[in-house]
């Protein structure tokens, strides 16, 4: 334990953050239409095991355990996503009333046990329909979020004050349409940027409707970010730094704050053939005034750092190269990320004093350990015990700096369906048994208990 006592402002949102295609199961009930997740995962060699998430967690079926589980953890705030498909079948049209049933039981149970919900409207399991009609490529797929915002406010903005418009949407764009390891599975550059135009521009359009139907809500967006590593100063290697944070970084974070896409970005992007000379045709006017709209967070993903190599940017290189490690034997989690702490505090400050957004959440961070139950049937899961606390103690040296940090959500709740990892990467808290469906509490759920409790590290 650090040997200073750490506290956190008053009103800090300890929380915790699972998806719905990673938890829910119950893929094909009460009249939930099909998800391109659903359509990935049960096409054979996607998945990593096999796995797929029809059952997963049983969160649909176990939903008041779970928030029970919450309660006893003492946790401030949940964030989850609303399944899209459960809600809208067909992606638009005619609206399931099972579905919007499940998510409003959901948010009375986290009410009554103190739990503030933070809801997240997309987390990648977008309506199969909406795909055969072009997905995140086409334009309408952005006017199509925009009604199943409205739908799902409606119905919960009475009681959500908390609203994530999208999780990640380099993850949706880039890593579900040019690099092809997620749903739909595209190897599409130009369909990428096309992609994460139309996601930003969703989010831009459903800002003012969550506004509208859910009074007094706070309304942002959540990123994952990386602090790129520079091997050196020499001129390739910042141009290499400057590529790839364009890349990841600015791409979201430049429109989503006035600045509009970064033109040293789309001038590479030109050069390289992968858009047309003419550059975003895709873009039309208001568009970006649309993506700039004020909001009062940005949620922050953050697990681990990247290096590049150095020699970063040979000329005539695609902007995608891959990026290394920075140290020869860096302590890792199963995933094989690099546990960096120090990366979330630089993080934080870059984005606050760059960016200036009026508040920010962590809204994941953790880490992949398969710890089991030991014989005295708990789950002794000290490494992550270990990766949390460092974890929580750089985003209090971040606020310690000005940065207006005002929750911290551990990815995840429970081990669930890790994506084309399937259940193989376990991220929980709580360890889930797959066959029995049991929940135990593993001792970094113990130690956040306390965390929570006392309001410090
Ligand atoms: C993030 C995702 C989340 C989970 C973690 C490990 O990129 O948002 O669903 O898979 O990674």
């Amino acid at each position: 334990m650090p040997s200073r006592v750490l506290n956190f402002p008053k009103g800090f949102a300890w929380g915790s953050a699972t998806s719905a295609y990673q938890i829910e199961g119950a893929w094909d009930e009460d009249g939930k239409g099909e998800s391109i997740w659903d359509r990935f995962s049960h096409t054979t060699g996607n998945i990593e095991d096999g796995s797929n998430g029809d059952v997963a967690c049983d969160h649909y079926h176990r939903w008041r355990e779970d928030i029970a589980l919450m309660k006893e953890l003492g946790l401030k705030a949940y964030r989850f996503s609303i399944s899209w498909p459960r809600i809208l079948p067909a992606g638009r049209g005619n609206v399931n009333q099972l579905g919007l049933d499940f998510y409003s039981r959901l948010v009375d149970g986290l009410l009554e046990a103190g739990i503030e919900p933070f809801v997240t409207l997309y987390h990648w399991d977008l309506p199969q329909r909406l795909q055969d009609e072009g997905g995140w490529g086409v334009r309408s797929t952005a006017e199509a979020f925009v009604e199943f915002s409205d739908i799902v406010s409606r119905r919960l903005g009475d009681r959500v004050k908390h609203w994530i418009t999208h999780n990640e949407p380099w993850t949706a764009a880039f890593l579900g349409h040019q690099i092809g390891g997620h749903a739909p599975g595209l190897q599409d550059f130009p369909a990428a940027l096309k992609a994460s135009h139309h996601l930003l521009l969703s989010h831009g359009w459903a800002v003012p409707v969550l506004r509208r139907n859910s009074h007094g809500a706070e309304v942002g967006i959540t990123l994952v970010l990386l602090p790129f590593e520079l091997p050196s100063h020499n001129s390739a290697d910042v141009q290499g730094y400057r590529r790839f944070d364009g890349y990841f970084n600015r791409w979201f974070l430049d429109p989503l704050y006035g600045r509009r896409y970064p033109a040293d970005q789309v001038s590479e992007y030109v050069a390289f053939g992968i858009l047309p000379p003419e550059g975003m045709a895709f873009v039309q006017p208001g568009d970006m005034e649309a993506i700039a709209v004020q909001t009062d967070f940005l949620g922050v993903n953050y697990y681990s750092r990247m290096a590049l190599p150095s020699e970063s940017a040979p000329e005539g290189e695609s902007p995608t190269a891959k990026i290394v490690s920075k140290e020869a034997e860096p302590e890792r989690t199963d995933m094989g990320w690099e546990v960096y702490p120090d990366g979330l505090y630089r993080l934080l400050n870059r984005i606050y004093f760059e960016y200036q957004p009026p508040k920010l959440y962590i809204t994941e961070n953790g880490a992949s350990y398969s710890d089991e139950p030991d014989r005295d049937g708990r789950v002794h899961d000290r490494r992550r015990l270990n990766y949390l606390q460092g974890h929580f103690a750089a985003a209090h040296r971040a606020i310690e700096c000005g940065v207006p940090l005002a929750g911290y959500f551990v990815w995840s709740l429970m081990d669930n369906f890790e994506w084309t990892k399937g259940y193989a990467q376990r991220f929980g808290i709580i360890w889930v048994d797959y066959v029995t469906q049991q929940r135990i509490l593993k001792d970094s759920a113990l130690w956040y208990k306390q965390v929570i409790a006392e309001n410090r590290l």
